[in-house]
């Protein structure tokens, strides 16, 4: 990081630093040789080591352990939902408070300041689709500050968008493929469809289809 040579009697030692990454950064106080490292990243913390060298003397170190940590922006909820069968969804919720977030606790609660549910990063939460949603929150902490987010086991697991198809948003990304095969069989349909309305003058019938995924 830097290299301090003492000066000649009266006169300030001379600093230079060595590491890129402490240029003008790095200050020495006068006499007593605390060396003050400014605008510090999260990339600063770690191990620093003082190595301290008197000709016609053995060499003497000392180690310094430099902890760091940063205010938690807004957490992330990621969402992983499973169908288990018997309209049931498992749903597993994901806390995620970003890059160089770290030595974090996690806690996740039921709704209206609820039970706790699980200390780990992920909850899993068993939903049954139509019933009532029971929303959970992840409260993340680290040494210096809090932040909290809101998940809906309901909207992953039948969707925000499409309560009354909720097969949909559970194979929201299977599904734009076998969409496509259905949207040409659709097509297909439609047209016999026509055809026969044609001879019969029949209204045409509405139909869903499952998803296949
Ligand atoms: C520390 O960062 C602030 C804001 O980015 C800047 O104004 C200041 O000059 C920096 N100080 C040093 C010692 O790099
Ligand atoms: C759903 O969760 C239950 C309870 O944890 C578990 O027993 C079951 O195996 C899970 N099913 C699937 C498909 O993940
Ligand atoms: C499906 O759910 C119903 C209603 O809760 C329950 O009676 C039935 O035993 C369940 N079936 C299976 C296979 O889990």
């Amino acid at each position: 990081l830097a290299v301090i040579t003492p000066g000649e009697p009266g006169a300030l030692p001379r600093v230079a630093v060595e590491d890129e990454r402490y240029r003008g950064r790095v200050r020495l106080h006068g006499q007593s040789y605390s060396l003050e490292i400014s605008n510090l990243t999260l990339a600063d913390r770690g191990e620093y080591k003082l190595e301290q060298n008197t000709i016609g003397h053995n060499v003497h170190f000392c180690d310094y352990h430099l902890t760091l940590y940063q205010r938690l922006s807004q957490l992330e909820i990621k969402i992983h939902p499973v169908m288990a069968g018997n309209s049931t969804c498992n749903v597993t919720f994901t806390c995620s408070a970003g890059e160089g977030a770290w030595n974090l606790t996690y806690t996740w609660t039921g709704p209206a300041g609820g039970a706790v549910l699980s200390t780990k990063e992920s909850l899993l939460v068993q939903h049954r689709l139509g019933d009532e949603d029971t929303p959970v929150t992840c409260t993340a902490t680290n040494n210096v500050s809090t932040s909290s987010a809101n998940a809906s086991p309901k909207a992953a697991c039948e969707g925000p968008t499409l309560p009354q198809t909720p097969a949909l948003s559970y194979c929201r990304t299977k599904g734009l493929l076998v969409l496509g095969v259905l949207g040409s069989l659709l097509a297909g349909i439609v047209t016999a469809h026509v055809l026969a309305a044609r001879e019969q003058t029949r209204p045409g019938e509405e139909r869903s289809f499952p998803c296949a995924c």
